[in-house]
């Protein structure tokens, strides 16, 4: 899968990308992934990137211009992409979604927002329109991180067994994971249910199912 990332704050990304499953899905090839500074489309010999409100009021916004031109750049270089926008105005982020935009086969350009929000023009530019949660992030490069890490641990061959995304939380919209344990059996008197050490696997899975821990909200 093809990932873009428009953003004035490309190196918020690295720590992120270069580590971990992220890492490991680029190094197989599964994720290819870039990014382009909005700065570089900025206007004039200051790269201006942010105007005032017309209309009046506080802070900056985003001008339609560099983010136009940095879309159409995206665009080039993977034209069937779809154009996803994090915003506090977007629709709520799900483990649902996440699995359905892992099976696209075309790429992802995302427009992370910044300061006070962005001219309403580039909306016509935008596929989805993603939040991440009700609250208000200084921009949008962490909710984009957060998006692209749900969708990438999901490609084939990223997470090693494949078996442990298809049942894990979330999965089937009732349910978090049940509580798992590893050695020692007995750590300084705290011990692991003995079902799960029986090697029953009928009794096993029932003790995991009516021990699954509910959703909160
Ligand atoms: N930008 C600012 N806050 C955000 C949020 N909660 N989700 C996505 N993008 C954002």
């Amino acid at each position: 899968m093809k990932i873009q990332v428009i953003t004035l704050f490309p190196e918020m990304f690295d720590g992120v990308m270069n580590s971990s499953m992220m890492w490991k899905a680029q190094s197989q090839q599964v994720l290819d992934f870039s990014t382009l500074n909005l700065r570089e489309f900025g206007i004039g010999p200051r790269h201006q990137v942010d105007d005032t409100p017309y209309g009046g009021g506080d802070g900056m916004l985003l001008k339609p211009e560099p983010l136009f031109a940095a879309v159409r750049r995206a665009k080039e270089i993977d034209p069937t992409a779809k154009v996803v926008l994090l915003t506090p105005r977007g629709e709520r982020w799900k483990q649902s979604v996440a699995q359905s935009w892992s099976e696209f086969n075309h790429g992802l350009i995302f427009i992370c927002g910044r300061y006070e929000g962005y001219d309403e023009r580039i909306v016509e530019l935008v596929d989805h329109q993603v939040r991440i949660g009700d609250y208000v992030l200084t921009g949008g490069e962490l909710a984009a991180m957060v998006v692209i890490d749900s969708v990438v641990r999901l490609l084939p061959g990223v997470l090693g067994g494949e078996a442990s995304a298809a049942i894990e939380s979330f999965s089937d919209g009732q349910t978090l994971e049940f509580p798992q344990y590893t050695k020692p059996a007995n750590y300084d008197g705290r011990v692991v249910p003995d079902v799960l050490i029986s090697g029953h696997h009928g009794e096993i899975a029932k003790w995991r199912a009516e021990n699954s821990f509910p959703v909160k909200d």
